[in-house]
Parts: structure tokens; C-alpha cells; sequence
């Protein structure tokens, strides 16, 4: 049996992002099983529906319609952008939500991280990323949730997790992923 495939995506398109890092991080203790791919959110033009009405998408849409196809679950590690979700994360779930009727999300499963420098651990985007999973049909994840705040404090200077603590609660979320996911692929199989 081939590997389940997880896109990773995260909310930032900064080039130090933490988002990034801690995506990258959770890609890197998966099960041996697994093959974790983070999508790069940066050259995706904004959803406009007059290019899908007109039969004219992006090139880039087309390319990150058919990538979100071919997954079997998804990793969504969100920063916070004024209590909300980022825009580039957003989009990127509206581009391949569409055209009508071909959501690229639908039936697979998912789960979210939050991380910011501050002390709530970016939990107001983690929720409202929650609410678009429901219409687009990604069952998330429910335990345990990750808010990580102090997100700056546990990292070094060349991106690498320091935090004992936070490694050993991201490789238990790790395996909860993973489980979540192999019950959805099964049943997708059957
Ligand atoms: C426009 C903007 C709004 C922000 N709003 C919040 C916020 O509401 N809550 C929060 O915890 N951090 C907020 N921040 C700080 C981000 O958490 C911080 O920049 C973080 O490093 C972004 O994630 P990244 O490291 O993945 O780029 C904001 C940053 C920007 C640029």
C-alpha cells in the first residue's frame, strides 16, 4: 500500500515564519507510513469567481486544485492575523473550494495548530478556521487542540523545536493526527 499524504499548509508567507517551522516540525515525526508535503501558499492569486464563471482559472489554481485532490488529509497551522485567520489561508481554502460543486476539501480529514509570539496562543484564528472546515467538509481533529503561545521562545536561531516539552505534546497531537487520518482513509477505501 502506497503512503497517505498529508498537505501541510500554513498561514503565513513569511519567510521566517513559525507557522512554517512548526508545520515542517510536525511533517518531520509522522509515522513512517505518512508523506508530508508543505503546499506554498505565496503565488496563489486572490479567489475572483468571474475566472471559474468565464472557464479561465489560473494556472496557479489549477496546479493547487489538482495537489489538494490528491491528498489524503491535511495539516492547517494558522498564526493569527487581528483575531482571525490569515488571508493566504483563507484564499487558499476558497480557490480550492471551487468551482461550484468541486470542492477539492470534501470528506478529507484535517487538523489545526495555532502559534503566536503571545500568551493565547492564536486562538481566535484557530476557531474561526474551524467554522469554513464545516461547509467544506474537512472533519477535524477535535483532541488535543494546539495553541502554542510563546511561539518565539521555542525555537533556536536555526529553526530547530528546543522545547522538550512542546516536542513531547506535538509528537502525542502527532500520533492523534495520524490515527484520525488512517480512520478516514480506511473508510474512504471501503
Ligand atoms: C497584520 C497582523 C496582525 C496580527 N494580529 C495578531 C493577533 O491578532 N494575535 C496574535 O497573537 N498575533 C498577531 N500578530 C502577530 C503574529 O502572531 C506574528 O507576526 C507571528 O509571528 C505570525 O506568524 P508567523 O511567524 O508564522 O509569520 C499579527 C501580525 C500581523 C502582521
Amino acid at each position: 500500500m502506497g503512503k497517505i499524504n498529508i498537505g501541510i499548509l500554513t498561514g503565513s508567507l513569511r519567510r521566517e515564519s513559525y507557522s512554517k517551522k512548526t508545520g515542517l516540525y510536525v511533517a518531520g515525526i509522522l509515522p513512517e507510513d505518512f508523506a508530508a508535503e508543505w503546499i506554498d501558499l505565496s503565488g496563489l492569486p486572490l479567489y475572483n469567481q468571474d475566472y471559474d464563471d468565464e472557464g479561465n482559472p489560473p494556472r496557479e489554481w489549477q496546479v493547487f486544485r489538482q495537489k489538494i485532490k490528491k491528498m489524503d488529509g491535511f495539516l492547517f497551522v494558522t498564526p493569527e492575523y487581528n483575531r482571525s485567520v490569515t488571508a493566504a489561508l483563507k484564499n487558499a481554502l476558497d480557490v480550492a473550494s471551487r468551482p461550484f460543486g468541486q470542492n477539492a476539501w470534501n470528506g478529507k480529514p484535517g487538523a489545526v495548530i495555532s502559534v503566536s509570539p503571545g500568551k493565547l496562543g492564536a486562538f481566535g484564528a484557530n476557531h474561526h478556521l474551524r467554522q469554513p472546515m464545516v461547509f467544506l467538509n474537512i472533519p477535524l481533529l477535535q483532541q488535543p487542540e494546539v495553541y502554542l503561545g510563546g511561539i518565539a521562545e521555542l525555537f533556536n536561531d536555526r529553526g530547530e523545536l528546543t522545547d522538550r516539552g512542546t516536542g513531547e505534546f506535538l509528537q502525542t497531537f502527532a500520533d492523534a493526527f495520524a490515527r484520525w487520518v488512517r480512520t478516514w482513509v480506511k473508510a474512504a477505501g471501503e
